[in-house]
């Protein structure tokens, strides 16, 4: 690897929440966040909707740590998507980034994420009519797969978003009909970076400091989008860059894993709160013993004193 890449963290919906933002954020090695996506259908998202989802509105669009947090947006309305793009730049957004990635049937069936790879025309017009309503110095960026059913139009849609006037591309390396099936082809994103000007980030199945150097190597990126891989093991980006010790390397999880509970307590039911840190959990264990054996514990347990009780009870 020649430098550091930049390394960003990506969205997950139902998962990576401002809560684990912070814990991760905190543990370091990241440059930014995309927030989990934030629907729009035909009217502008109430500014507490925006705040709820991405509370680092209120500190300046960045994470305690002072990670810079950009929300995503999802929908098909150029218009509409235009003046929610506006609302958030007035909140003080970093930036705004336009889902065109979710592989979610519910979500294509409303003509949201993936499935408007079929139209990169409306892609073009969506970048342009975000891009116009937001200021100059406010970032547009769009996330993108390889396709819907299948690659025939990558290059059309990458060149759609970088002439609507998207700043920065993700590609995520694979089709919506892979859904999250290994492997990501990494090589299809080399021709992205090939067909526009603007920087591309590579994305998919970085899990490991060596898949990282392959992805680098692939794509010809600066730059990586990490999601599961940094979830599963949060010192994985301190790793890509050759800093800290890495995991199996001491690293306690528990301070990590009580701050996010703790931080759940905040705004959720206490009926939902097992189901978020064992979906944490379920990702951490593929690299820590102790994350497994916890995971074990708590796995058929759906109440949150027991679930404290039995991830912290020794605390
Ligand atoms: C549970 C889950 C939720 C996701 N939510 C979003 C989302 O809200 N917006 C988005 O653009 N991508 C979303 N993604 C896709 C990820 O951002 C990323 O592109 C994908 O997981 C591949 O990267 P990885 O192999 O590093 O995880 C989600 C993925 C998962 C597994």
């Amino acid at each position: 690897m020649t430098g550091a890449p930049r390394l960003l963290l990506a969205p997950m919906e139902g998962l990576l929440d401002h809560h684990l933002r912070d814990v991760l954020t905190r543990v370091g090695g990241l440059d930014r966040c995309v927030s989990e996506f934030i629907r729009v259908t035909d009217r502008l998202v109430p500014d507490h909707v925006f705040l709820r989802r991405v509370p680092e509105l209120r500190r300046g669009s960045r994470t305690a740590s002072g990670v810079p947090v950009r929300p995503q947006l999802l929908g098909s309305d150029p218009a509409c998507l235009a003046d929610n793009a506006a609302a958030l730049a007035a909140l003080g957004a970093e930036g705004v980034d336009l889902n065109f990635g979710c592989p979610a049937r519910t979500v294509n069936r409303h003509r949201g994420g993936a499935v408007l790879l079929d139209e990169p025309e409306l892609l073009r017009a969506i970048v342009a009519s975000v891009r116009a309503a937001v200021p100059r110095d406010v970032p547009v960026s769009a996330k993108m797969r390889l396709g819907y059913r299948d690659e025939s139009r990558l290059l059309d849609c990458a060149r759609a978003l970088a002439d609507g006037g998207a700043q920065e591309i993700v590609v995520h390396a694979r089709t919506q009909a892979d859904g999250y099936r290994p492997p990501a082809r990494w090589d299809r994103i080399a021709r992205v970076r090939q067909a526009v000007q603007v920087p591309v980030v590579a994305n998919g199945e970085v899990w490991t400091v060596d898949d990282a150097r392959r992805c680098l190597a692939e794509s010809g990126c600066a730059a990586l989008m990490l999601g599961r891989g940094l979830v599963a093991d949060p010192w994985l980006a301190l790793a890509i860059r050759g800093e800290g010790a890495g995991p199996g390397a001491g690293e306690d999880l528990r301070p990590l894993l009580r701050a996010f509970w703790d931080g759940l307590a905040g705004d959720f039911a206490e009926r939902h709160r097992p189901g978020r840190l064992k979906q944490w959990l379920n990702l951490l264990r593929r690299r820590f013993p102790a994350a497994q054996a916890a995971w074990e514990r708590v796995r058929a347990v759906d109440d949150a004193a027991t679930v404290e009780r039995l991830v912290f009870g020794a605390d």
